[in-house]
C-alpha cells in the first residue's frame, strides 16, 4: 500500500479465478487508493484513512530491534520457525492475561494477524467449505476466504448496538460450515462482544458441531484486544468454546504494522490440539514461510511490554465523538480499537469521502467494510489533525 501501483485490469491477462474474485471483492478499496495516494503526502492533510502511524514510533521499539540485530550465535539469522523464546513469552503472557493455561506448543508465531488468519484458513478449510463472518468487517476477511478457495458467508451484525446477531449467525450455519470468524474488539465499529454473546455463540457452535458430527472451528481475531477503553472490558470466546483459535498482531498495540509479528494460538482444552500443531506448522511452511523474521522474534520479549498510549487514544475518542455529535453526526463511542464508525450524511459514502478528501480530510468509505452509508475514522491521526478536521466535518454535514 506504500507505492503507486500500475492500474491492473484482471480481465486483460490470465489470472486465477480466485484472484479475480478477490479483486472484485476489493473494488471500492482499490478505487479509493488513488485518492488516498493523492492526498496523504500533502502537509495539511488530516489522515484518518487507515490504521497507520501519524507520529513517531513508541519509545523502546527501535532500541529493542537494534539489540536483536546483534547475533548471539551462528544460527541467529538461520531460518526461523516459531522460536521457543517467542512461544514461551506469548504463552506466559496469555496465561496471566486470560486465566487459561496456554501451552507454548499451541502458539504459532506469524507475520501479524494477516499471517495467522491465512495459516488458520490453510490448515482448517478445504476448497468449497463455507466460512461465516459478520459485516461490517475488516475488508480482507472476504478476500482471504476467497483466496483459500472457500465460500464466504456473511451475516449482518445487529443494527442497533453492533453486537453479533446470534439468530442470523445460527441460520447461516450449514453442514458445509467449517469455520466462523469473529473479531473482537471489532474493526470498524469498536464493539467488544459481551460474555453473554460469546456464551450464546459457543452454545450455537457446540450444537451445530454435534448435529453435523464434526467440529466447527471458531477463529477469534483479536488484534485490538489490548486497545480497550476504561469504560469497557474484553473477554475472548476461548473461555467458553474449546474449538477456538485466536489470531493476534503486535501491529496495533505498537502501531507498527510495517514490522510484522503476531501469533495464532489455540485453546488448552481443544482435544485435537496436538494434531493441529503439525497441521499449522505445515500450513506455515507451504503458505510461503509464514513466520516472523529473526529480529522480530528476538526482540519480542521486550516488545511484548510496550504499548501506544491508550489513555491518549481514549482522550481523542472522547473529543472526536463529542465534537462530531455536536455537529449532527450519528455515531456510537467505540469500546476498543482505534476506529470511529460514523453514519455518512450522504447515503453515497464513497462520494462523501471523496468530498472530504478534497477538503484535506482522509477517511475510509464504509462500503470497503461491506457497509455502504457509513465511513470509518482512524484515531491514529494526531490531535492537530483532529482540530484541523472538525470545521471540515461541520461544513460537510
Ligand atoms: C480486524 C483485523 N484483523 C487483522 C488485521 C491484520 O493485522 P496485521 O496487518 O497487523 O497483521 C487487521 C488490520 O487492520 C484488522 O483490523
Amino acid at each position: 500500500m506504500g507505492v503507486s501501483r500500475p492500474a491492473v485490469n484482471v480481465d486483460s491477462f490470465m489470472v486465477t479465478n480466485r484472484i479475480r474474485q478477490v479483486t472484485a471483492a476489493n473494488e471500492t478499496l482499490l478505487s479509493f487508493l488513488p485518492t488516498w495516494e493523492q492526498f496523504r503526502h500533502e502537509p495539511d492533510t488530516a489522515n484518518f484513512a487507515f490504521g497507520n502511524p501519524q507520529e513517531m514510533v513508541v519509545d523502546g521499539f527501535t532500541s529493542a530491534l537494534a539489540r536483536a540485530t546483534e547475533p548471539h550465535d551462528k544460527d541467529h539469522y538461520a531460518y526461523k520457525f516459531s522460536e521457543v523464546e517467542s512461544r514461551v513469552t506469548v504463552a506466559g503472557h496469555l496465561t496471566e492475561w486470560r486465566g487459561q493455561e496456554f501451552d507454548p506448543e499451541d502458539i504459532a508465531m506469524t507475520p501479524g494477524a494477516f499471517g495467522a488468519i491465512a495459516v488458520a484458513l490453510a490448515a482448517l478449510v478445504d476448497v468449497g467449505d463455507e466460512v461465516v463472518y459478520s459485516d461490517p468487517s475488516w475488508f480482507f476477511y472476504r478476500s482471504m476466504i476467497l483466496a483459500a478457495g472457500a465460500t464466504p458467508v456473511r451475516v449482518q451484525v445487529r443494527a442497533d448496538d453492533y453486537d453479533l446477531d446470534l439468530d442470523r449467525l445460527a441460520g447461516a450455519i450449514t453442514d458445509s460450515t467449517r469455520l466462523v470468524i469473529i473479531n473482537t474488539p471489532h474493526n470498524p465499529t469498536g464493539r467488544i462482544y459481551p460474555p453473554s454473546t460469546l456464551e450464546g455463540l459457543s452454545a450455537i457452535l457446540t450444537a451445530a458441531s454435534d448435529r453435523f458430527g464434526a467440529p466447527i472451528y471458531l477463529l477469534s481475531d483479536e488484534p485490538y484486544s489490548k486497545l480497550v477503553f476504561s469504560d469497557a472490558s474484553f473477554t475472548s470466546p476461548a473461555r467458553w468454546y474449546s474449538h477456538t483459535l485466536i489470531s493476534y498482531s503486535y501491529g496495533k498495540v505498537l502501531l507498527t504494522p510495517g514490522q510484522r509479528i503476531g501469533w495464532l494460538a489455540w485453546t488448552p482444552s481443544m482435544a485435537e490440539r496436538e494434531s493441529l500443531r503439525s497441521a499449522v506448522f505445515m500450513a506455515q511452511v507451504a503458505g510461503g514461510w509464514q513466520f516472523p523474521s529473526a529480529i522480530m522474534q528476538y526482540s519480542l520479549a521486550e516488545l511484548d511490554r510496550l504499548s501506544i498510549d491508550v489513555v491518549e487514544l481514549e482522550r481523542k475518542r472522547d473529543l472526536f465523538v463529542s465534537e462530531l455529535r455536536a455537529s449532527g453526526y450519528d455515531l456510537q463511542p467505540p469500546e476498543g480499537t482505534f476506529y470511529l464508525w460514523v453514519r455518512s450524511p450522504d447515503p453515497d459514502d464513497v462520494a462523501f469521502v471523496e468530498r472530504l478528501a478534497k477538503e484535506g480530510v482522509l477517511v475510509l468509505p464504509g462500503t470497503t467494510c461491506g457497509s455502504p452509508g457509513r465511513f470509518r475514522i482512524s484515531l491514529t491521526g494526531t490531535t492537530e489533525m483532529i482540530d484541523k478536521s472538525l470545521p471540515v466535518f461541520r461544513a460537510a454535514i
